[in-house]
């Protein structure tokens, strides 16, 4: 079976763009392959942070994949500063690849630009997550597009580290949705849906109550031409709705639109297939939250089924760079 490996970053709300775009995906490829998904708290410190939020932000984002359905049961979902081999390998990561390599990276240029403290982590940081993939012989890694450009350095790391020091890593592929597959924020339909943006007011988050989501759905940017039809170039406002409905009641965004005429109509049933696409997740977030300390158990239990690999690649890796043995 392929393994498969994603992260995800404790910082911010989780979103619907997170959950339709991503999440959902991770709990169908549970059952397809060997999945292992990780809590990146390490890539959180790469900039100022409040431990008290970093705390609660990366217990929360566990009970959240959780209430969304990945499944400690069907595949390994662990907290990555729980398992120190990824910190060990990212300093032989940082030792092949080159500055150039890193100083290329778009996502270092557009955090550091203008910035007026930047950490040598943040300059460092792909090389940490090319530890996280390259420590479970991973085969497929599902990003976003933004993410393509580390895959790509991940995939260039392996290969030069294998042609150096013999065959130790096996080299990754990223698996990008298709761009048709994004959620778009409400209220800037050209842009991503994101936890950044002003007001929130075009964010969807997971745990936003039943008013918060239909205020945010009646406020949501259409066009002046009064027909609901999918056609994301000339109707990005109404499309991202029908995609939003089609992806939250399993249908494709054309088939959402069957039967409803008016924007107000639609606007309206998106408010309610979101609201029950979510409430099942939100009643399971809350009994975990209520029990931090069996989220707590199945953490611990992640992080030891994720050592198990992560330390025989590590040894490999050790072997074949001449470290003596301990
Ligand atoms: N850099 C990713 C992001 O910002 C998060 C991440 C860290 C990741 N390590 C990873 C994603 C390994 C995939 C695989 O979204």
């Amino acid at each position: 079976m392929a393994r498969v490996f994603s992260g995800i970053k404790p910082t911010g709300s989780v979103h619907l763009g997170n959950l339709l775009g991503a999440l959902r995906n991770w709990v169908v490829m549970q059952d397809e392959a060997d999945a292992v998904y990780c809590v990146v708290d390490l890539h959180a410190l790469t900039v100022r942070h409040d431990p008290a939020e970093l705390r609660a932000a990366t217990l929360s984002l566990a009970q959240l994949l959780i209430a969304s359905g990945i499944d400690p049961e069907r595949c390994t979902l662990f907290v990555q500063g729980h398992v120190p081999e990824h910190t060990e390998c990212a300093w032989v990561m940082e030792c092949t690849a080159s500055f150039g390599e890193l100083r290329r990276m778009t996502q270092f240029k557009d955090k550091s630009e203008g910035a007026d403290f930047v950490s040598g982590g943040l300059f460092t940081y792909p090389a940490l997550q090319a530890s996280d993939i390259l420590l479970y012989d991973t085969d497929q890694v599902p990003v976003g597009e933004d993410q393509r450009q580390h895959i790509e350095l991940t995939r260039d790391i392996a290969t030069r580290f294998n042609s150096r020091y013999g065959d130790t890593f096996v080299v990754p592929e990223a698996v990008i949705p298709p761009a048709g597959a994004r959620i778009m924020d409400l209220q800037h339909p050209e842009n991503k849906m994101s936890k950044s943006d002003d007001g929130a007011q075009g964010t969807i988050l997971l745990l936003d109550d039943p008013s918060a989501i239909h205020k945010k759905f009646k406020r949501a940017v259409t066009d002046s031409d009064g027909e609901v039809r999918f056609d994301p170039t000339l109707k990005p406002g109404v499309s991202n709705l029908l995609s939003i409905l089609g992806a939250a009641i399993d249908r494709g965004p054309e088939a959402a639109a069957d039967g409803i005429e008016r924007y107000g109509d639609l606007k309206e049933a998106t408010a309610e297939a979101v609201i029950d696409l979510l409430r099942p997740l939100q009643a399971r977030y809350h009994e975990l939250a209520a029990d931090p300390a069996e989220t707590g158990r199945l953490l611990a239990l992640g992080a030891e089924k994720a050592r198990t690999v992560a330390s025989a690649t590590l040894d490999r890796m050790r072997s074949n760079l001449g470290l003596l043995p301990r």
